[in-house]
This record gives structure tokens, sequence and C-alpha cells, in this order.
């Protein structure tokens, strides 16, 4: 793998996803990790993170200069760039000066920055600079406020920049990363869909012999392409178990149940708990109540689904739609509030005793979307806009029944279908759609008065949805939306949008 060092500020994941899409295989390691230990990966190159602003803060961690007694090529980012100066024998200038933002970089040759435009927008965020850069380093670049903006010793096989490749104001920043690791470190771009599946499927067969495996499935996208990929390593083996909470939007479960299985032929157990869902949540209007209440009955149904299937065969293994972000951040150690207890199968209790089969804890969203579409699952479920497990619950504010549910799914398609339309899906996170239940205004419809519900839009732009933006979709759009919202659903009057980012708002209101 190519070892991406984090060194404690948020860009190790965004480089590690960036060295991913250059199809080279990336994992993300703490800087408190000993450089043997780094090195015992065999890594085919390492990348250095952005991290505090200078190597001279109080409590900056510290780069091993050990590491460069290895030959393992090495890219210095930012911080990263700064500390492997410094390692190597190079100068950095404690200025106490700050460039941050976009700036112009004066490229001057070089193999990184080879034939790219002079004058190249980079985003930079730094205190200190390099001022001379290591014996046996060219120093390619420069910028306002960095004299050393970019360095590399093409014979060692490293290199290194002040600025921020990886963000998306550095217009070059993908060009520079690819050209670090196919021209400078010589890496081949071999991490594609297909490789991945035949790694997995292998690994898969290993992991399970000739057991009995079960997989739950939530109708997104992570539980679908991690029970596909499973299937196509041990077929038959495979149980998968649905449990419809009636609280799925507009087509879901039938896409589960129909298209789902015609693209796979997995062997599906439904098991349709909507009675009892909404027999648990009549009158309930605590938000972190419905949650606890949808995940408990969650547990409860699945198991008792786990335990009939189990006494026809024995099942061993469960299979969990774990993605990196997961791992990474689980194992980041850092204690985050408990914003909203979310619900997934993870809660499952003890006594089941499953092995975990976890096929996609390697994997970012992304490669999870383009390994389903490998797998040939059709493009709607693959392409779906993330969907929370206690689904339309938390987007009816206020007690849920069949009547706002039946509401809220009519709301609910519309804005999706004018979305896909105007061919805008890949362009938001996500767009929920909110009832405001509990909320009643007055309107005129006809010559007559209305007294109905408004419902909220609430499309958002994210990467990672840790924070988001509201979208700024079109005024047409949304003009068309909310006509034909108030004129098809009956007892909507109003529809607003949401144009709170996250934070201070979460994507979901409740
Ligand atoms: P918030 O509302 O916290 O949502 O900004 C962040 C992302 O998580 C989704 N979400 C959930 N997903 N179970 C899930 O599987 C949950 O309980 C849950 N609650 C929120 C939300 O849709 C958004 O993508």
């Amino acid at each position: 793998p190519v070892l991406v060092v984090d060194f404690g500020a948020q860009y190790a994941q965004l480089i590690a996803r960036r060295v991913r899409e250059a199809r080279v295989y990336s994992e993300i390691v703490p800087h408190s990790m000993p450089v043997a230990e780094m090195l015992a990966k065999n890594p085919a190159a390492i990348i250095l993170s952005g991290g505090p602003s200078s190597v001279y803060e109080p409590g900056a961690p510290v780069l091993d200069a050990g590491l460069f007694d290895s030959e393992v090529p090495v890219f210095g980012i930012c911080y990263g760039f700064q500390a492997m100066a410094q390692a190597l024998g190079g100068t950095v200038a404690h200025t106490g000066s700050r460039e941050y933002g976009r700036t112009l970089l004066t490229a001057q040759g070089g193999s990184l920055l080879r034939d790219l435009p002079a004058g190249l927008p980079v985003w930079m965020s730094h205190g200190d600079s390099v001022a001379v850069a290591p014996a046996g380093f060219m120093v390619t670049a420069s910028t306002p406020g960095a004299p050393v903006a970019a360095f590399e010793d093409l014979a060692a096989r490293r290199a290194g920049v002040q600025f921020h490749p990886e963000v998306a104001h550095t217009e070059q920043g993908q060009e520079m990363l690819k050209r670090f690791l196919y021209d400078i470190a010589g890496i081949e771009p071999t991490w594609t869909p297909g490789n991945i599946i035949e790694d997995q499927v292998a690994a898969i067969r290993e992991q399970v012999g000739d057991k009995q495996v079960l997989c739950a499935l939530s109708g997104g996208v992570d539980s679908a392409v991690a029970a596909a990929l499973v299937h196509k390593a041990i077929g038959d083996q495979l149980t998968c178990v649905f449990v419809d909470h009636g609280l799925l939007r507009a087509g879901e479960a039938e896409q589960v149940e129909k298209d789902y299985v015609a693209a796979t032929g997995i062997r599906l157990k439904v098991v349709d708990a909507a009675e009892q869902f909404l027999g648990h949540l009549a009158g309930v209007t605590d938000p972190e109540q419905k949650r606890k209440i949808i995940g408990r009955e969650f547990i409860r149904t699945f198991e008792a689904a786990a335990r009939e299937l189990d006494a026809e065969r024995h099942i061993e293994f469960l299979v969990q739609g774990t993605l990196y972000p997961d791992v990474v951040e689980s194992g980041g150690g850092t204690g985050t509030a408990n914003i909203k207890s979310h619900h997934n199968v993870g809660g499952l209790p003890d006594d089941l005793q499953f092995a975990l089969i976890e096929p996609l804890r390697t994997l970012f969203k992304d490669e999870v979307r383009a390994l389903g579409a490998a797998l040939g699952l059709p493009e709607a479920m693959v392409q779906r806009h993330p969907f929370p497990g206690p689904g339309l619950a938390i987007r009816i504010i206020g007690a849920v029944d069949r009547e706002r549910l039946d509401i809220l799914r009519q709301a609910d398609l519309i804005a999706r279908e004018e979305l896909t339309a105007a061919g805008l899906d890949r362009d938001v996170w996500q767009f929920p759609v909110v009832l405001l239940a509990d909320v009643r205004s007055v309107g005129v419809q006809g010559d007559g008065r209305t007294y109905g519900h408004p419902v909220v839009l609430r499309p958002v732009s994210s990467e990672d949805a840790m924070t988001a933006d509201w979208s700024r979709l079109p005024y047409d759009l949304i003009a068309k939306i909310s006509n034909r919202i108030t004129n098809e659903v009956r007892e909507i009057n109003r529809v607003v949008l949401d144009v709170t980012s996250k934070p201070p708002g979460t994507i979901e209101w409740e």
C-alpha cells in the first residue's frame, strides 16, 4: 500500500481518497506508528500529510528521521513537507506569519510540476516556511509567502510541496499526486474495481470455507454491495434478510425484493414488520425515543429471523457493510459526542455469536459504488443517496402514522423524480424531504381556504456527511418541485427550503 501518515489534521482521509482515485491502494496510519512498523507493511510509498502549521509549534508531532534510512519513496505535504525538510537537514524558518487560502504558484521545472501552466492556483495553509531545501533536493516552485514551495530529489524518489494538492482548490493537485505516484515512485495504477472484487472474493472464500452466512439488507448501497460481493464468492451459502419496517420511501422495498434479487440471484427472506414498528412508534414524538424504539425493534426482528434461519442451516458468519471511514474514525480514539444515536445492525446481541465478514472495510463510498456497478447491480441502487436506518420516522416531525408516512412518501417521490429529471442526482449528497406534521398554516387553493402542513426541502452537498452545505439547486427546479407537491399532495399547502449548513444544523431534522 501507499501509507498516508496522519499528522492529526483533517487532510489524511482526503489524501488517501485522492490516492485511491489515482487507482493506487492507500492506507492511513497514525504518526505515532514506529517507522519499523510502517516499513513492515512494505509500503510502495509514504505520504506525510498536513498537520499543525509549524514544526516549532509546542507538541507538534516529530517525524522519525529513521524513515529516510529506507529507500521508500516519500512525498511530504504541508506540515509533512516541513517535517521532511527538517529531518533531512534543510532549514525551516520560524516566521510566525501565515499564508492561508488560494495563492499563485510559480513553478520552475522539475518532474512534479513539469509543463504545468505558470501562475498555478494552489491552496495554502501554513505558518512557517522551508527556507533552505535539504542537500540533494532541487527547488521547483515558490509562492509570495514561501520561497521554497516544492522540492524534489528524483534519485532518492522524494518530493514535497508546501501547499495542499489534495483539495479541489489546487487545480492541478490530482495531476501532481499522480506524477509522484507513477513517475517518481514508479507505482502502477492497479487498484481497479475488477482487482478489488478478485481479491475480496478470494479472501471471503478463504474466511468462510463451507460455512453458512447471513446478511441484513437495509436497502442502502453498502449492505447491497457487501452482500453481492459475498454472494459472488460463496453463492448459495449466503442468505439475506430484509426487515421492512414500513418507514421506507416509495418503491424502495420493491427495489430490494425484485430488482436486487433479479440482479444477484440472492436468497432473500423478507420480514414485513411494518405493523410491529408502527405499533411501537404510535404517539411517540421525541426523536431519540423514536430512534431507540426502531433500533430495538430492528434487532428483535432480525434476531428472530436469524434464529429461524439458523434452525434450517447453522449460520456462523454475519456480513456487515462497514466502510473505511468508520474504521479510521473508530480507531481515531477521539471521543466524539453522541449527537444522535445512529441505528445499524452493529448493536446485535452477543449471544447470536456470529463472526463478522466486512468486505468493504478498506473502501471509500465512491469505491463501493464503483464495485456495485462492476458487480452488475442496478444503477438506481448503486447511485442511491444515503438514507438513515430509522427511515422516514425521523423525517416526520411529530408522531408517526400510516397517513403521515403516506403524505411524506408522495412529496419525497416528487422531489426525487424532479431532481433526477434535472440530471442533478450526482450534484447533491442527499435530498431529505421533511414533513412538519404538527404544524399547520393557512393557504388558498382555487377559491377555498386550506389549512395544511408544510414540507421542508433539505438538499445538501457534502463529501462525507460530517459537514455539509445546503445545495444551491436552480430556482426553477425548486419552483417545479414546490408546484407539483402543493398540487399533487392534498394535505400539503406550503413548501419551504432549508438553507442551514452543517454545522450548526444536522442533515436530518431529528
Ligand atoms: P446527520 O443528521 O447526523 O446525518 O447530519 C448524517 C448522515 O447520517 C445519516 N443518518 C443515519 N444513518 N442510521 C443511519 O444509518 C441513522 O440512525 C442515521 N441518522 C442519520 C443521515 O441521513 C446523513 O447521511
